[in-house]
């Protein structure tokens, strides 16, 4: 059960009981829908103010979905998780509740903790890893720092939303083994460490049944089982009916103000479809989070005293560091005095970020060459694009200025808003500029200029549905219907843009750009939105020319540093990948560099694993995940040695062809969980496959020897010693394998680990508890957890296959 309740929890409910005895049924219903977007009406009549909410999770977006209302962006959770360390993600979300607070949002939709089941998962680099303990833990840890700052959370997406093909519809047939050993694993280790004060239900279908009416998952196992207390609310525009949404559990439908709820629950309960109570049940909930974030007059929010402010600069550089994962390291790193020659066009226009309701703005981003040329002496860092990533046209590329300006039918101006980058994200009313009603606006243009910081021949182009004019230079380029590539409307959100025009344009000479939008409701969408954005490509050249040039750099330098990346349309939301490979001619680039220069260092700046054919010929791999808004001042310090790469990885990487569980494409609109068990290093080592990378894995720059290792029961002890020449930090990973193989169970699985620091010659011990659900399994029949009796081998080492000292022990 999730804790016990305290003197002040009481004092809340006696609250929150009072308050819902004061309302009226239509009162009620219009309390779990969604006022707008983000947030939930207030009831002036029980000092109930509105309760906002934000996505998450790397920052605080907060209601507007623009550059100019900033966050601090702190790497992906992939990065997060690969610190191994719940008490650095405790940290990450106490900054994350101080950037809520600055905003006034009092939930933050966060942090996502489905697994990493198949690499081509799109949203991948948003959960943590393969593994559901770790997962469990890192979530768990992130969860208690943001409410420590009075804010709640909401872990999602209850669960198994683990790809993003047909993700509204998809039903993920999972045997009951699987959901409790692994997806429900992560969600029940934060509910029982962590407290979380909400929880979001997927779009997905479990075993036949959506996850927003998933009455056996959410109040049997959840709330029964789990003892969760906290606020249930829909991912977005997931509920779809009524009764079985109320009766399901879930307490709130969003984003409104057209929901399932409201006024559709107030005459289901008048019609006799629902019972009144469930719907108090329900309002219960939503009162408590109100009382806990101290939004309910009369009620002392769960946290009155503030924790420390957090610098986010500092923090996100610090977290950015420790998550870097050096997979190889042949004596190029850290980096020897020297020139350096810096390529890629990911160095100089960094990717921090995922995309997708991941997306934050942040104020401002250090880029790898940034970071190297403040950290390297004068003269001696060169750079190379070497290779675009991109094909395809981007939004917020640098150069533009820009507005918005509102009118009506008749062309009156009759409001405007900034609109940094060309791109706008008005949703609902409460998002339009100040004056500006749905009623009166007719169009909507954005126009400003653009400086090129290059000459040739650019393209400018659309992103969005619907009838838009597009001029550049003052000649009009586009004046008609753009319609939607897919039926998910959230391709309006993060779809591809359609190229529309091509100009000619000279190096740092402004020209006027305007793109006028007629405003329509969107497809698709209940509520009234503006969406829609200016996309641009830098002139493109030859890429062989482009190769070139790097390889001459990299044949001048002592150092070679080949950033590559990932882009928006390989990760993000909506949709899943299609391969492992890195975009465009990158791979060539990589291969053509380490040619000219055995001195190669690749950083490879993705939010969750690609393909590297080439590893084994570079002299140094560094996998930097978004390393968010510091991540170029992270990289500086990690290559020149200021301080060690600290992260291991948290899922396996290898090849799409060797990858064990690959499937995320629905057919007959069912993606059956058909390897069970089975995900990640317990799927790869059941198939005797190698990785490239193995779980668990990452090298510092110091040596560790393992000395000794003592099992007491289930207490765990083992010293290291740091065997190298500088102070570091090691994992130390505990990994239970059962001494008589079983075909139901994996080889090993991770049962514990933890963080030790040591200076050079100096030896540590660390303690590691065995949780006793290590030992037991989901018993099918029983339906409940059962203590798999037997003698197991523990293993503790480096990595899951760099194993380096064993004890057995009986449970
Ligand atoms: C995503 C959620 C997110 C929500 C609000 C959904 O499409 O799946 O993770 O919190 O949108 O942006």
């Amino acid at each position: 059960m999730a804790g016990t309740r305290t003197h002040a929890d009481e004092a809340r409910e006696e609250v929150v009981e009072a308050a819902l005895a004061r309302l009226g049924l239509d009162a009620k219903a219009r309390l779990l829908a969604g006022q707008d977007m983000w947030t939930l009406p207030g009831l002036p009549e029980i000092g109930l103010k509105s309760l906002v909410m934000s996505d998450g999770p790397i920052g605080v977006r907060g209601v507007r979905w623009t550059a100019d209302d900033p966050s601090v962006a702190l790497p992906s959770p992939t990065a997060l998780a690969a610190t191994w360390d719940p008490e650095l993600a405790r940290r990450a979300g106490v900054l994350l509740a101080q950037e809520s607070r600055r905003k006034g949002v009092h939930v933050l939709l966060a942090p996502t903790v489905n697994l990493h089941r198949s690499p081509l998962g799109g949203r991948h680099f948003e959960a943590y890893s393969e593994d559901p303990y770790l997962t469990g833990l890192i979530g768990a840890g992130y969860v208690k720092g943001v409410q420590s700052g009075g804010v709640g959370t909401t872990v999602k997406h209850f669960v198994a939303n683990d790809a993003e093909t047909d993700r509204f519809t998809v039903n993920n047939l999972l045997s009951e083994r699987a959901l409790r050993e692994l997806y429900l694993a992560p969600f029940e280790t934060i509910v029982e460490n962590a407290h979380p004060w909400g929880i979001m239900t997927a779009y997905n279908t479990v075993n036949g049944t959506t996850m927003t009416e998933h009455r056996y998952l959410v109040n049997e196992v959840l709330r029964g089982e789990w003892g969760f207390d906290g606020f249930n609310v829909s991912d977005w525009t997931a509920a779809r009916s009524t009764v079985g949404a109320i009766e399901g559990g879930l307490d709130v439908a969003m984003p409104g103000p057209d929901t399932v709820y409201g006024a559709a629950l107030a005459a289901a309960v008048r019609d006799g479809k629902v019972d009144e109570a469930t719907v108090d049940t329900a309002v219960r909930n939503v009162l408590r989070l109100a009382a806990r974030v101290g939004i309910l007059e009369g009620a002392e929010p769960v946290v009155t005293e503030l924790p420390e402010t957090v610098d986010g600069s500092e923090l996100a550089r610090e977290i950015a560091r420790r998550a870097f994962v050096l997979v190889r390291n042949e004596g190029a790193l850290p980096l020897k005095p020297g020139r350096v020659a810096l390529i890629g066009a990911a160095a100089r226009d960094a990717r921090v970020l995922g995309g997708g309701s991941a997306t934050v703005f942040p104020s401002r981003i250090v880029s790898p060459l940034d970071g190297l040329t403040a950290a390297l002496p004068e003269g001696t860092l060169t750079y190379a694009v070497g290779a675009a990533p991109d094909t395809e046209l981007s939004v917020f590329d640098p150069g533009f200025e820009l507005c918005a300006i509102c009118r009506d039918a008749d062309g009156n101006v009759i409001g405007s808003d900034s609109a940094p980058g060309g791109q706008l994200k008005w949703m609902g009313p409460s998002a339009l500029p100040e004056g500006v009603t749905y009623e009166q606006l007719h169009t909507v243009e954005v126009t400003g200029t653009f400086t090129p910081r290059e000459s040739g021949l650019h393209a400018f182009g659309i992103q969005g549905i619907g009838t838009f004019t597009l001029t550049i230079g003052g000649t009009t380029h586009f004046d008609d219907v753009q319609n939607p590539a897919k039926d998910d409307p959230f391709i309006t959100f993060f779809g591809e843009p359609t190229p529309r025009a091509q100009a000619e344009l000279t190096a740092g000479e402004p020209v006027d750009v305007s793109l006028t939008y007629v405003v329509e409701p969107p497809e698709g969408l209940t509520m009234r939105a503006i969406i829609f954005a200016l996309a641009h490509q830098e002139p493109q050249r030859d890429p062989d020319e482009l190769i070139a040039e790097a390889v001459a750099a990299a044949r001048d330098a002592d150092t070679a540093v080949v950033v590559v990346a990932t882009t928006e349309r390989v990760e993000s939301e909506g949709f899943d990948r299609a391969d492992l490979r890195l975009p465009g001619r990158q791979d060539d680039l990589v291969r053509a560099v380490a040619a000219a220069n055995p001195n190669t260092v690749v950083v490879v700046n993705s939010g969750s694993p690609v393909e590297l054919p080439w590893r084994d010929d570079v002299a140094a791999v560094l996998l930097s995940w978004f390393p968010g808004q510091e991540g170029g001042a992270a990289l500086a310090d990690v290559l020149t040695g200021a301080h060690e790469p600290g992260g291991r990885l948290p899922t396996t990487w290898g090849s799409l062809t060797d990858a064990p569980v690959t499937q995320v494409v629905p057919s007959d609109g069912e993606l059956p969980y058909t390897e069970g068990v089975f995900i990640g290093y317990r799927a790869w080592e059941k198939e005797g496959r190698s990785p490239s990378y193995a779980f668990g894995h990452g090298l510092g720059y110091t040596d560790w020897t393992y000395e000794s290792v003592e099992a007491t029961g289930t207490t765990v002890r083992v010293r290291v010693r740091n065997s190298g020449q500088r102070p570091g930090r090691e994992v130390v990973q505990v990994y239970l394998a059962p001494s008589e193989p079983d075909a139901e169970r994996p080889a090993r699985w991770l049962a514990g680990f933890a963080g030790v620091e040591a200076a050079p010659g100096e030896s540590a011990e660390v303690t590691v508890e065995l949780p006793r659900r290590m030992f037991e399994i989901w018993d099918e029949m029983t339906m409940s957890w059962s203590l798999v009796k037997g003698s197991y081998e523990i293993q503790v080492g480096r990595s899951i296959t760099d194993r380096r000292l064993t004890a057995t022990i009986n449970v």
